[in-house]
């Protein structure tokens, strides 16, 4: 193994993503041959023995990468503290700790990738990649082209001003409308937010896609392995 700083090895392992295994050096859970260590610089080779929490942390391998169709009712978190399903739950036969990239709602369903790969759901998840998801809404009413130009130009959602995004109706069911939404961002429940900034509510919410994964025709609450091409794809 190449030498690398400790939060890289950490997310290397599958242990958590490189943000999470910083604040675990933070918290004072990570040590280095028997030392506890709390700074972010140190850089750690294969002969240094890592621990967290006491653990012994292998450096393994193989790297998974899957798309799951989450339902609505999980939580997207790798624990609940209300004790509710995880998306986890719905992934069996994979023996390794999977970690979600990104998060939906309990109440939005669709595309999620998971992987043990922390490095891989830091590049994806950090801002500044700002990969392009759409979302397949039905929501109250039908947006008028005032309100389309707004939910286009940006909207201040609480503190924060939307980075321009897109919304195009597919099709008007009775006085409700199904869009998709593309957005660049991932703010807590963003897309709700929007579509109730330009005075509509969202009824169901579902991802169809990050960046160039589509989800296709995947059950809802099965999963598979992205394949070669996707993953470079999304390099
Ligand atoms: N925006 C939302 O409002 N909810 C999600 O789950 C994802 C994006």
């Amino acid at each position: 193994m190449e030498e690398m700083r400790l939060q890289k090895f950490l997310a290397h392992a599958g242990v958590a993503s490189r943000r999470m295994a910083e604040n675990y050096i933070k918290q004072g859970r990570v040590a280095v041959n028997n030392k506890i260590v709390t700074d972010m610089g140190v850089v750690v080779k294969n002969t240094d023995k890592i621990t967290v929490d006491g653990n012994l942390v292998e450096c393994k391998e193989e790297k998974i990468y899957i798309m799951l169709h989450k339902p609505t009712g999980y939580v997207s978190t790798a624990r609940d503290q209300f004790g509710r399903q995880t998306v986890l739950d719905l992934v069996t036969d994979i023996n390794c700790r999977l970690y979600p990239v990104g998060r939906l709602d309990y109440d939005t369903s669709g595309l999620i990738i998971l992987s043990n790969d922390g490095d891989f759901t830091y590049r994806l998840t950090h801002p500044k990649h700002e990969i392009k998801k759409v979302y397949e809404a039905l929501i109250s009413g039908v947006p008028q082209k005032n309100e389309i130009k707004m939910f286009e130009k940006g909207l201040k959602i609480e503190d924060y001003i939307t980075s321009p995004a897109k919304i195009h109706i597919k099709n008007v069911i009775g006085n409700n409308a199904l869009v998709h939404i593309t957005i660049h961002e991932g703010k807590n429940r963003q897309v709700r937010k929007m579509c109730e900034a330009i005075g509509h509510n969202v009824l169901t919410l579902k991802r169809i896609s990050i960046g160039p994964i589509a989800l296709g025709d995947l059950p809802e609450g099965k999963w598979r392995k992205l394949t070669a091409s996707e993953l470079k794809s999304l390099y």
